[in-house]
């Protein structure tokens, strides 16, 4: 099997960490309905369909599809999410002729069959082999069907990214796992309450955002190359959060879809940097370079947590202030977020106690730090 952090994480803790709030279970639908709504899909599209999940986890968003009279076939290699997703579709009585469990990777699965709805959510952007998966699930799309992944990229990442950073400055002298989460979950607990709708929780979040390895795969998967990956036959749906836009006349088949959509991406993608944001338009060039200094100081944020090194703490620090100016031109608050966190670091390295919810913008502000994509194969032939 490839090489796979998720897996070697999970597996060695022991661990599902993907846990959604079910204490009303309409509340959850209702978030899942509204995920698929934004994606072209209604929920009524699931009723009696075949559908193809990778990586379900524990089964808490599989839910939903079941409950909206999908039959699902799940692909979930991790042990403790098999088990407890059995027991969560027992407890909601779901008929075990409704879905199938195999055991196993997706790369392992002997999948026979094509499926009106295949399904990978929340994994993609953080394994390797991220294209050779899409491009398998690819030949399990029924004709007519539709397919939904996650994508994620390095600016919505890097709000999480760079107090992840703070985090693991923290950490720095903590070796015991325990006591790692404990710390995390005391450092994140009061930010990720200004989380509007948040539904996981913050010992959970932590242990699958700050301290799984797989977080810090360099190779993320955005938008653009989910794009690129998928077969000719393949044409947008829909994405969440819903950034494009489509003047085209239905009639006309030779509109170039995905240049155009690569067009906007490259103007529109620092609008993940920060929810709640009013759009804004990037000159393509100022954009691509926002996007590549990002992903530098990514690099060196993912090299700290392993060296712990001074002096990559400091190039961290320039890189932000070189920033700045393009996060201004998007937003005040952007630039905030970099100051504060230029100041936060300059603290911690001198050893100063720090009092985090005093740097509001920090504190209260999230990235849109992930994007599902849906995608619809042709019915017909005609390409
Ligand atoms: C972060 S969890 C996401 C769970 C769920 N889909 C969600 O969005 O909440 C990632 C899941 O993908 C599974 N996974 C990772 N690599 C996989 C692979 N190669 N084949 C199938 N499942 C995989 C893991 O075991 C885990 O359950």
């Amino acid at each position: 099997m490839k090489n796979n952090k998720y897996l070697e994480f999970y597996g060695e803790k022991g661990i599902s960490p993907v846990k959604q709030d079910l204490s009303d279970i309409n509340i959850h639908c209702a978030k899942r309905e509204k995920l698929y709504r934004q994606l072209g899909i209604p929920c009524i599209a699931f009723e009696g369909k075949n559908i193809l999940e990778v990586g379900p986890g524990s089964g808490y968003n599989t839910l939903a599809f079941l409950l909206w009279g999908g039959a699902c076939t799940l692909i979930e290699p991790n042990k403790t999410g098999v088990n407890e997703m059995r027991k969560l579709f027992d407890t909601y009585k779901i008929p075990n002729d409704n879905y199938t469990i195999e055991e196993c990777t997706i790369e392992e699965a002997n999948l026979q069959e094509e499926f009106d709805i295949v399904i990978a959510e929340g994994f993609l952007p953080m394994i390797d082999n991220h294209r050779e998966i899409i491009e398998k699930l690819s030949r399990h799309v029924k004709r007519g069907g539709v397919i939904v992944i996650t994508c994620i990229d390095s600016i919505g990442l890097f709000l999480e990214q760079m107090k992840k950073l703070v985090c693991h400055i923290l950490l720095k002298d903590t070796p015991d796992y325990e006591t790692q989460v404990k710390i995390a979950t005391e450092f994140f607990q009061g930010q990720l309450q200004h989380i509007k709708g948040m539904s996981r929780s913050p010992e959970e979040w932590v242990i699958d955002n700050i301290l799984n390895p797989a977080a810090n795969t360099i190779n993320l998967l955005n938008i653009k190359d989910a794009l690129e990956i998928f077969p000719e036959q393949f044409s947008f749906l829909g994405s969440s959060q819903r950034i494009f836009t489509d003047y085209s006349w239905y009639k006309d088949l030779f509109y170039q879809e995905k240049e155009e959509l690569f067009l906007q991406y490259k103007i529109k993608r620092h609008n993940f940097l920060m929810a709640g944001l009013k759009e804004t338009i990037l000159p393509e060039k100022d954009s691509e370079l926002f996007e590549k200094e990002i992903e530098e100081i990514r690099r060196d944020a993912i090299e700290y947590e392993k060296e712990h090194s001074i002096v990559l703490l400091d190039r961290i620090e320039t890189k932000l202030a070189a920033i700045r100016e393009t996060a201004l031109k998007i937003d005040k608050r952007c630039a905030d977020f970099i100051e504060e966190t230029i100041e936060i670091i300059k603290n911690l390295k001198k050893g100063n106690k720090v009092a985090f919810e005093t740097y509001r913008t920090f504190y209260t502000s999230s990235g849109r730090s992930q994007q599902y994509l849906s995608m619809v194969r042709d019915k017909v032939s005609w390409r």
